[in-house]
């Protein structure tokens, strides 16, 4: 981890949660963030992995239950680590030199010890932001101040926006998942099933299913049409010609977010020339992006663009007014063209319109868009516009009047190859777009 960003990053946290204090003027002075507790399966003494709270993953990268980082203003912020006394699992927290310099570490082994610590700290002022009421009340917590809205809008809002801390771990998770999408490719070139390709990325990337920021999306052929697919097929009926990998790698806690997709020699003409538009349409895309735009606007051209797409490949027929004014382009990609990303891969207050919380819902004919704010520097988010050949939402349309519009031929033809994705993650500079992706290609 390098020191000085890490410094100057909890630094501008400090800065901010002393804002949000000040701006909400509420009953409270101070905050205890917390990571979470453990969860089991019901009737099952097994453990549900565990997730930090993604708040707390901001302040510092420890992926574990009961954690907790207390914040008053002007005063050096605690760690509190819990370390339960418990020979069934390691449970030891190695502490980066970097964190020891940032906060005051203080060591327990129970929840009881914190709440006797926090008698001493807190004078009644302090608010709790976490998943667990319960906990916060045995430790002492008022009813009223677990997880004050007001807060929880404040915070949410200001994480888009990275330090040069965070740019450094998203920019190292991306280089990283690079070599799993190289390798996965490779795989699939070489006849590899769903299985063997997400295995071949997390051997790449030295990664365990549980450190991935989201699980591996790994489809062959008509799968890669299923938005979130699943599973891993672990035979192939035939010879894969399409692969559409979505994955993404950690980094102390922070995400990447990436989508490939390849196809095979022999894959049908049509669909490779597909491919080729919608790689041209993505960085088209993120030349668009400049601080003062609307991710909204992004959206709207992505669709438009779709609409040529389609047009131009003999998808669809009519014209681009025709299609937009019928929402046809959403039939073919019926989710949003991204999302911010941080330590959540959809990262939290993407329908804010500001920092007290305002809401500002996707479009009608949007519904899925995660991300309506506007661009500003170092905001970060993924662009991820997709051409997909999905029975459910196309074959509602066969004998329908949006139906006259598309090439049932093509599409018939085209079933068997999915879709396509092409997701990069983006930084808003001061005047364009990083790409932290397609930078270590
Ligand atoms: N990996 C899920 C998404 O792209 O949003
Ligand atoms: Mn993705
Ligand atoms: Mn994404």
């Amino acid at each position: 981890m390098t020191s000085i960003n890490y410094a100057k990053h909890t630094a501008t946290l400090c800065s901010s949660y002393s804002n949000a204090l000040q701006h909400i003027n509420g009953p409270y002075r101070a905050v205890l963030v917390h990571s979470g507790v453990e969860h089991h399966y019901f009737g099952d003494d097994r453990a549900v992995s565990f997730q930090a709270y993604g708040h707390l993953l901001h302040w510092i990268p420890v992926n574990r239950p009961n954690q907790f980082v207390y914040f008053r203003p002007n005063e050096k912020p605690v760690y509190f680590q819990i370390v339960p006394s418990d020979f069934w699992h390691e449970q030891d927290i190695n502490v980066d030199p970097a964190w020891d310099q940032q906060f005051t570490i203080v060591r327990l082994v129970t929840l009881d010890e914190l709440a006797k610590q926090l008698q001493q700290l807190s004078k009644s002022d302090l608010a709790y932001i976490g998943e667990s009421p319960a906990v916060a009340s045995s430790l002492g917590i008022d009813k009223s101040l677990i997880n004050p809205q007001a807060l929880l809008a404040y915070l949410d809002f200001s994480r888009a926006i990275k330090s040069d801390y965070e740019l450094d771990q998203l920019r190292a998770a991306n280089q990283l998942a690079l070599l799993g999408h190289r390798a996965a490719k490779a795989c699939f070139l070489e006849g590899g099933t769903e299985f063997e390709i997400h295995l071949a990325f997390l051997q790449a990337t030295a990664h365990l299913e549980d450190e991935s920021p989201y699980t591996n999306i790994v489809a062959l052929n008509e799968k890669a049409a299923i938005l979130h697919y699943q599973f891993k097929r672990k035979a192939n009926e035939d010879k894969g010609q399409v692969l559409l990998i979505d994955a993404g790698c950690r980094v102390n806690a922070y995400g990447s977010d990436i989508t490939r997709t390849s196809v095979s020699e022999d894959v049908h003409p049509k669909f490779r020339s597909l491919v080729q538009a919608m790689e041209e349409l993505e960085l088209a895309l993120v030349a668009e992006v400049c601080p003062g735009k609307t991710y909204q606007s992004l959206h709207q051209s992505t669709l438009t663009r779709l609409a040529r797409v389609l047009i131009d490949n003999d998808i669809c027929n009519g014209s681009e007014e025709n299609l937009i004014a019928l929402d046809i382009p959403q039939l073919f990609m019926p989710h949003g063209v991204g999302h911010l990303l941080g330590v959540q891969v959809h990262d939290v207050g993407g329908h804010q319109a500001d920092s007290i919380g305002t809401l500002l819902p996707p479009p009608a004919n949007s519904p899925a868009l995660r991300n309506t704010r506007v661009m500003e520097a170092d905001m970060v988010f993924t662009v991820e516009p997709g051409l997909y050949f999905i029975p459910l939402l196309l074959e509602a349309q066969r004998n329908s009047s949006k139906g006259k519009l598309i090439n049932w031929k093509n599409v018939d033809e085209l079933y068997c190859c999915g879709g396509i994705r092409i997701e990069d993650n983006i930084r808003v500079t001061d005047d364009g777009a990083e790409n932290l992706t397609r930078q270590f290609e």
